[in-house]
């Protein structure tokens, strides 16, 4: 579904330019991101852009659940001048954003919630220079060990 001509074809109508699946080397291009403990998040940050030109995160929501009923207590919040501004990432809603332009973040989880969203980045322009290169496996070190920097 990544690599298929229609998803991105439907990303780039929405994103207003054309845009291409990330490299299958960086190990952001593709994420299943898993909130299964309470307390599970992701704090304030920009997504880092390496490449020469624009970088689209879209988040697909798998599973978004309260034992409660309802959603999770996890929200995909962004910030704005106006203040902080939840976005509805429920079961099958997808959400396509310029990372590296809104500051984002994925509030914690409770106990017994479950929020799976799978992560696919798009860019312009894969090209990518020799030191920001170096510069992205570091950062995936962050996220899958040190294998990140030959991978
Ligand atoms: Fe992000």
């Amino acid at each position: 579904m990544y690599h298929s001509d229609e998803l991105r074809e439907w990303v780039s109508s929405i994103a207003g330019i054309p845009v291409f699946p990330t490299p299958d080397g960086d190990q952001s291009s593709l994420s299943l991101l898993c909130y299964r403990e309470a307390g599970d998040h992701i704090n304030w940050h920009y997504d880092h852009n390496f490449y020469h030109g624009r970088h689209f995160t879209v988040l697909l929501s798998l599973a978004n659940e309260s034992p409660k009923g309802g959603v999770s207590k996890s929200k995909l919040m962004r910030k704005t001048s106006k203040g902080e501004e939840s976005i509805d990432t429920s079961a099958n809603v997808l959400v396509l954003f310029e990372g590296a332009k809104v500051l984002h973040r994925a509030s914690p989880t409770d106990e017994g919630d479950l929020r799976i969203m799978l992560s696919m980045t798009f860019c312009t322009d894969s090209r990518i220079s020799p030191l920001k290169e170096i510069a992205r496996r570091v950062k995936d070190t962050a996220f899958f060990g040190l294998r990140a920097l030959w991978d």
